[in-house]
């Protein structure tokens, strides 16, 4: 049997241009007055992905979910579904369903008739819908808490109904919004993973809204990170965090150092970046860059290596600091470098060995080095 991650790399239907998406937003806009939740915002969703939306409060993450949904209709553009434009479909008519961030559950009914709700207004015979039900009390591993009035749930049991619930009618597209807000760390982890498999299993397409990084990286094939109702970027957890694609993306995904400087040479897919008389950055495999014009440097701390020993060249791809800062994680150490321009730059790195002899110690001079493709250059 396929493993889950090996099912999941070799899932990439966005890379083939003849594959057709499953969902089309095309130049979509909420305005909701003079306020413009989402705006000109266009994306594709294939079968059976799992797609995050990521962003800060206030985005409009919800408010696309609920146009998908059709509980809201854009003031402009189109949301296409298997080839259909849903414009003028409403909500129960659509082939999806939907987890609202604060999902409502009914309190005077079970937990049984909970999940059971969708399936009676569609008419499903009793038998149908007991075995529905029961096969999803399964998978929320919920089966002993069946007769269970929502008061009598914790946090996490009642998210799992909800999202019980909205898987009970199958609908070919989840929209889950903040499934699992409500969940404690470890619980929320477990979870995670229920859902990539459920998801898997069933074949179903996810959108999940979340506003926690980690979640939409261990869960999504790929992330639309969105600002004030705009997409900012498009791609795989893998690609946003190795090669984002703004000042915005690389800051607000994981851990970052930003340099800032001016273009001194740009030739064959090498570029050099001046960023003060003791620092020179040079990057390959980038785009060419007008020689004089400004650009910054995207670094991720565990790109960047500590040490005592001068290297070879210094100036380039090499700067000189003190030891500002030593946070021991356990599994890795963090630096906090002061360079002699007074920056102060993030290193980490794994604590592989059990002991370390001759360990760092602070206020010690120490030079920072990092290879010349290890981070990306940021031409906002
Ligand atoms: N019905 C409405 N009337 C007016 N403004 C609205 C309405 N619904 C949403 N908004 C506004 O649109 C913007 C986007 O809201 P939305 O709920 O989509 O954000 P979000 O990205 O889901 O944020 P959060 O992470 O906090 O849930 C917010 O500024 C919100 O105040
Ligand atoms: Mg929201």
């Amino acid at each position: 049997m396929k493993s889950l991650g090996n099912i999941r790399r070799s899932f990439a239907p966005w890379t083939d241009p003849a594959a057709k998406p499953f969902i089309s937003v095309n130049n979509v806009t909420k305005r909701f007055g003079d306020f413009t939740a989402v705006d000109d915002l266009s994306l594709n969703i294939y079968h059976r992905e799992f797609f995050a939306l990521l962003g800060a409060s206030g985005c409009g993450k919800s408010t696309l979910l609920r146009m998908l949904a059709g509980f809201e209709q854009p003031t402009a553009g189109e949301i296409v579904l298997d080839g259909t434009d849903l414009a003028g479909t409403p909500p129960y008519k659509r082939p999806v369903n939907m987890m609202f961030q604060s999902y409502a559950l009914f309190p005077h009914m079970t937990v049984e008739k909970n999940i059971a709700f969708g399936l009676r207004q569609d008419g499903m015979t009793k038998d149908e819908i007991g075995e529905r039900v029961l096969q999803m009390l399964k998978m929320v591993k919920l089966e002993k808490f069946a007769a269970r009035k929502p008061n009598q749930l914790s946090g996490g049991q009642r998210q799992r109904v909800a999202l019980a619930r909205s898987l009970a009618k199958r609908p070919k597209v989840l929209l889950l919004d903040e499934p699992l807000g409500a969940l404690d760390k470890k619980l929320r982890e477990e979870t995670q993973f229920e859902l990539m498999d459920l998801q898997q299993n069933l074949g179903l397409t996810f959108v999940v809204v979340t506003h926690d990084q980690e979640e939409a990286m261990t869960m999504a094939d790929r992330i639309a990170v969105m600002s004030h109702g705009k997409v900012v970027q498009v791609a795989t957890p893998a690609e946003i965090y190795e090669a984002p694609n703004s000042r915005f993306v690389a800051d607000f995904i994981g851990d970052v150092n930003i340099f800032d400087g001016k273009v001194t040479a740009s030739n064959a897919g090498s570029l050099e970046i001046a960023i003060d008389s003791d620092l020179t950055i040079r990057v390959s495999g980038a785009e060419p860059l007008p020689v004089g014009s400004a650009a910054g440097f995207a670094i991720r701390p565990e790109k960047l290596r500590v040490s005592r020993t001068p290297p070879a060249n210094p100036g380039i791809n090499a700067a000189s600091g003190e030891l500002w800062d030593i946070a021991y994680l356990g599994d890795m150490t963090v630096f906090h470098v002061k360079l002699k321009s007074g920056a102060v730059v993030k290193a980490s790195s794994l604590n592989a060995q059990r002991s370390v002899e001759d360990p760092f110690v602070y206020d010690q001079e120490v030079w920072v080095t990092f290879a010349e493709d290890a981070g990306v250059v940021l031409k906002d």
